[in-house]
């Protein structure tokens, strides 16, 4: 990896005050046209939850072959979730506060260390996020915490700290200059978009990237950064083989997920060959209800009911799929940057997604303080198992594959989800009403923004 040039650094600077008051007036505008048109940058879809047991409705799967549900249900959702009136994000772009303290000098040190950066402890973090529910339009409904009125703002206030090393924080300048005309994709499931956001948040500070493609469900999307001719897409493929999914935006299931186990998903194989870096991550969707395929003829399922199937256990499967995707990214020939992320745990106490769990905590967890929950102890045993095997082919062919191991640090973090807040104002009509919790998805601004602490670490270091 090339070192960064400075120059242009400092000249950005300079040219800012400039930019600034260009940046001024098309705001004005922006701000104009946007007391009459509702944003759409806010992407409104709903989460698909991951239920910890998939119990299919047993009507349901019955003799008809279900429709595929999900692109009909989505429109619908898509009707139904109007944001609160956003008294709109853009004009206070200007107040965000900028970061980047650090002096290349304090950098150089930084870099010719190198430390685990997955061993360490969450340390209180003064100064706060660097983007705001106000400043920043690409955080998601349900993950935008602090516009559905969650009161406690403590969890903003922490930063990831390895043991041995110092952390440098994010620097979004630092990054675009460093990804000039690159392409970047974030793939996998809702936590990647989740990440994806997080990441657009913090580099808006420095540029506004503009959306560029968006399937029909707004599940792929892909932005860029005008000024540095950066890409960065995200890539909707929560298995990262190919599957048939049938399911509802609550994540009611209509039917099994048939699911390829030898065949990768084109969604992100096709674009592989022309991306630079990319994040892939997959994990819980594999605990759904499956129909397992091998060269498309059925090898069996997992918690597929009363079909006459061999229960092979959704372990059998992501074994399968993680091992020919990492001998994909070892082989394929193309020697892009790749972070393979490991699943990140969930956080539900006194009960799961469907029955009512909660996440009511203010603060980190001490270290040892939860356990990963059997499920998540497999799922990610196969994921280092998987990572681990795969390391010498991929670097014997030149492919830089490193592990994104954010699963630890993650576990120290039950403070950092919805939970209620998943629904704007959810206590507003009735402060005991019942509502769906969320301790899967991360509050945005929150904790994964420490992700790209350690992203940015490991590529300007590796
Ligand atoms: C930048 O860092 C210096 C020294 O580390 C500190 O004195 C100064 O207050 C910092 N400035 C900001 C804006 O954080
Ligand atoms: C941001 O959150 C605050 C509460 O923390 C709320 O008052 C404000 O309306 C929100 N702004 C937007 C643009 O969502
Ligand atoms: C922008 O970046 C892409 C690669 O992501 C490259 O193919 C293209 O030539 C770049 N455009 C300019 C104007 O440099
Ligand atoms: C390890 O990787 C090799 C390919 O390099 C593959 O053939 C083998 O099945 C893998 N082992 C496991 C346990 O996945």
């Amino acid at each position: 990896m090339k070192l960064l040039n400075w120059k242009p650094w400092f000249h950005h600077k300079h040219r800012h005050l400039l930019v600034k008051l260009g940046v001024g007036f098309l705001l004005m505008g922006i701000a104009f046209r946007l007391l009459f048109i509702r944003s759409t940058d806010v992407s409104q879809e709903l989460e698909t939850p991951f239920p910890q047991e998939t119990h299919l409705p047993q009507k349901a799967v019955a003799s008809e072959p279900p429709a595929f549900v999900e692109a009909q249900e989505h429109e619908e959702q898509m009707q139904q979730t109007e944001l609160p009136a956003t008294s709109e994000v853009e004009e206070q772009e200007e107040q965000i506060p900028r970061t980047g303290n650090s002096t290349s000098k304090e950098w150089l040190t930084q870099l010719r260390r190198k430390c685990d950066l997955f061993t360490g402890d969450w340390v209180p973090n003064p100064s706060g996020p660097i983007y705001t529910n106000k400043s920043c339009s690409f955080i998601e409904a349900h993950q935008n915490c602090m516009r559905n009125g969650r009161p406690d703002a403590g969890y903003l206030y922490w930063m990831w700290n390895p043991r041995d090393c110092e952390l440098p924080r994010f620097d979004p300048v630092r990054f675009l200059e460093m990804m000039r005309n690159k392409a970047w994709a974030l793939i996998g499931d809702s936590i990647s978009r989740n990440h994806v956001q997080s990441l657009l948040c913090m580099l808006s500070t420095v540029e506004r990237p503009v959306e560029v493609y968006h399937d029909k469900e707004y599940k792929s999307r892909r932005w860029h950064f005008h000024r540095y001719n950066l890409t960065i897409s995200v890539i909707w493929s929560p298995f990262l083989v190919r599957a048939a999914i049938f399911e509802d935006y609550n994540g009611v299931s209509t039917s099994e997920v048939k699911l390829h186990l030898d065949k990768l998903d084109k969604k992100w194989t096709d674009l592989y060959p022309n991306l630079d870096y990319m994040i892939i991550s997959t994990g819980k969707w594999f605990l759904k209800s499956s129909i397992y395929y091998e060269n498309n003829e059925v090898v069996g399922c997992h918690n597929c009911g009363k079909k006459n199937l061999e229960e092979l256990g959704f372990n059998f499967a992501y074994r399968k799929a993680l091992s020919f995707v990492m001998n994909f990214i070892a082989t394929s020939g193309h020697k892009g940057s790749i972070l393979f992320r490991t699943s990140t745990p969930d956080h539900f106490e006194n009960g799961e997604w469907s029955d009512g769990g909660t996440c009511k905590r203010t603060s980190p967890a001490k270290e040892g303080e939860f356990q990963l929950k059997e499920i998540h102890r497999i799922l990610r045993n196969i994921e280092l198992e998987e990572f681990k095997n795969i390391t010498d082919k991929a670097s014997a062919n030149g492919v830089n594959l490193k592990l994104l191991d954010v699963n630890p640090l993650s576990l120290l973090r039950p403070d950092g989800h919805p939970g209620p807040y998943r629904e704007y104002n959810p206590f507003a009509g009735d402060k005991n009403a019942k509502v769906q919790n969320d301790c899967l998805h991360w509050c945005l601004p929150g904790p994964i923004d420490s992700w790209n602490d350690v992203i940015m670490e490991m590529l300007v270091n590796g």
